[in-house]
């Protein structure tokens, strides 16, 4: 773990997914339709140096995850350097059991910090892992795709934004796939041919940015994680109503965050009480 310090909210990452497996709903139902998982941010782009470095994915038809049992890893490292400060090299999503409720594209948000290598690239690796039901033969093949996206951080770069990344010119660039699940086998979906891909179909509106920094931003200042983010400013009382307000703007397009920061105000609670 020695190699992670700098990465902020990533255990908590791995708590909060964990509570929210636990919330899941197991008994969505889903229809035939395209799955479909694109890597909207970061971006082939030269980035000024963050502390709170957004990775965003969505997944449009989300509730086709759980039949397909959909899984993500993921790494990002510095350079060639696998151990350098800010690389995370077990990154994992788990969909199956998620509650997407409305939420279409659901948007799947990591952090990273990349203040410690102010000027170099860097290489976000990641792979979807889904299974196709035969119909006739009642065997399951595993599926994996693969893809990665290098960019850039450096003091002359611009700053991220989310919202230009998957604007009506850009959209179409993002790296994703498509699965067409036609049925339901005994334990997944049968899938068809693979249709092309509709990433601008995935957008990433003001509210919806604006709650993922708020749910990154919260975490990053709670008492388990301020330690290793002296840099971030932090929301004093008074002003957690404004972060909850975007946060309930953004509650349409941006469950995942909402829900982490509720989580999170928990668990923050939690802690003092303890
Ligand atoms: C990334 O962007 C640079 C500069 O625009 C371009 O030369 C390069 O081909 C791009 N790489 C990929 C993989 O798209
Ligand atoms: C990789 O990063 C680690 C941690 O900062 C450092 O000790 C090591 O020298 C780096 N390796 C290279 C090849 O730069
Ligand atoms: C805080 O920021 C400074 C420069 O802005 C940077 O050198 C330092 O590594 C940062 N610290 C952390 C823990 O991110
Ligand atoms: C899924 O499996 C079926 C056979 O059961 C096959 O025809 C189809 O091409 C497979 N789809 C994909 C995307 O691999
Ligand atoms: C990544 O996706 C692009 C299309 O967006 C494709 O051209 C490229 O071959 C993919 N890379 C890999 C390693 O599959
Ligand atoms: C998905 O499969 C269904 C059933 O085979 C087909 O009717 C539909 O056109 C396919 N959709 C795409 C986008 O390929």
């Amino acid at each position: 773990m020695r190699a992670f310090n700098h990465v902020c909210p990533l255990a908590w990452a791995a708590l909060m997914v964990g509570l929210m497996t636990a919330m899941g709903d197991a008994t969505a139902t889903a229809s035939p339709g395209i799955f479909e998982v694109d890597a909207l941010f970061p971006r082939n782009e030269t980035y000024t140096p963050q502390a709170l470095m957004p990775i965003v994915f969505a997944l449009q038809n989300p509730a086709l995850a759980s039949p397909l049992v959909a899984s993500m890893s993921w790494e990002l490292w510095e350079g060639n350097n696998y151990t350098s400060p800010g690389s995370v090299t077990d990154g994992g999503f788990e969909f199956a059991t998620l509650d997407f409720s409305s939420n279409d594209p659901f948007l799947v948000t990591r952090i990273v910090n990349t203040l410690a290598y102010p000027d170099g690239f860097w290489t976000l690796s990641w792979s979807l892992e889904i299974y196709n039901c035969s119909q006739s033969e009642h065997s399951t093949q595993s599926i994996t795709v693969s893809n990665a996206t290098v960019f850039t951080i450096s003091r002359s770069g611009r700053a991220p934004d989310l919202v230009a990344a998957t604007s009506a010119d850009m959209c179409g660039t993002a790296d994703g796939y498509a699965f067409n699940v036609t049925s339901f086998g005994d334990t997944c979906g049968v899938l068809g041919s693979s249709p092309t891909t509709n990433s601008c179909a995935a957008t990433i509106d003001p509210a919806a940015a604006s709650s993922i920094y708020a749910a990154a931003t919260a975490s990053a200042c709670s008492p388990l994680y301020r330690p290793q983010n002296p840099n971030i400013t932090c929301p004093t009382s008074t002003s957690k109503s404004s972060a909850s307000s975007a946060d309930a703007a953004g509650r349409s397009r941006m469950a995942a965050a909402s829900t982490l920061f509720t989580l999170l105000a928990t668990l923050t609670a939690l802690i003092h009480l303890g």
